[in-house]
């Protein structure tokens, strides 16, 4: 197993290949997660709502990202792990180089922020200091309560021009990798090939260069419906490590997601 960095990730999408990231929290599923082949580990802050069991991600603070980071981290030697900077811990660029150096010295390789237009110098900040970017746009659940629900993004053509100025802004700083969350299958796609960084998608359609799913969600530990963008993978399967396996072997044929995934 040879560790990935942003290379391969580069290489792959120049390739046509998709590749597959977990949003997971601890180290017996990132080990999982490892054994599955699955390329990026994403320490996600929806693990405010999927472990804490708030409605938001807003609660989540620095402390506790670094504790699942280096939790993480224990478990995991290959697959890039990316940490999310919480709500309110990037308001200024010092505050920013403060919230990533932090998640980069508990174990990160890689720090994901959401927004558009106005992080742009903190990303060309963090990028200039060695520090790689994930940028998120679409929609971003830290924004939940003046987006004033979790609802797909993008619809409008105004909307949809603006986030495509958004994605190609953030590459140009210096953003090395993107994640699209709910917007239209057209409009995924017409950034993904505007991009030459990899665009990660969720919710998003089938033809972003590369997938992630939320680990309770694909396993089916939800108690809420299962989004329409996700797919109860331990049904099939009736096995974690083989669930983890079937998903990365489906993102990589592109059996999954389905267009049925996607949204108009
Ligand atoms: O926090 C998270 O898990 C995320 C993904 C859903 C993209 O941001």
């Amino acid at each position: 197993m040879r560790k990935v960095t942003i290379n391969t990730l580069n290489t792959m999408k120049q390739n046509g290949e998709k590749f597959s990231v977990i949003a997971a929290y601890d180290a017996s599923f990132s080990t999982l997660i490892e054994q599955a082949g699955v390329e990026c580990l994403l320490v996600g802050d929806s693990l405010g709502m999927t472990v804490q069991g708030y409605d938001t991600t807003v609660p989540v603070t620095l402390e506790q990202m670094c504790y699942h980071i280096e939790c993480v981290r224990r478990g995991n030697n290959h697959s890039l792990i990316i940490g999310d900077m919480p709500f309110g811990s990037y308001n200024s660029i010092d505050e920013s180089l403060v919230t990533a150096t932090a998640l980069m010295q508990a174990g990160a390789h890689m720090v994901k922020l959401e927004g558009g237009e106005w992080l742009i110098d903190t990303v060309a900040a963090m990028s200039d200091r060695g520090i790689p970017v994930c940028a998120h746009l679409g929609l971003t659940p830290q924004s939940v309560n003046k987006l004033g629900g979790y609802r797909v993004q993008g619809r409008e053509p105004e909307a949809a021009e603006q986030l495509l100025r958004d994605a190609l802004d953030l590459q140009r700083a210096g953003a090395d990798l993107l994640v699209l969350e709910c917007v239209p299958t057209p409009l995924a796609q017409e950034v993904t090939n505007a991009l030459s960084i990899p665009v990660i998608g969720i919710g998003a359609g089938h033809l972003t260069d590369a997938q992630i799913l939320v680990i309770y969600d694909m396993l089916g530990i939800t108690p809420n419906k299962i989004p329409k963008f996700s797919k109860n993978f331990l049904s099939e399967t009736a096995d974690v490590a083989e669930a983890l396996k079937v998903f990365h072997s489906q993102v990589a044929s592109g059996e999954f997601p389905g267009p049925e995934h996607g949204f108009k």
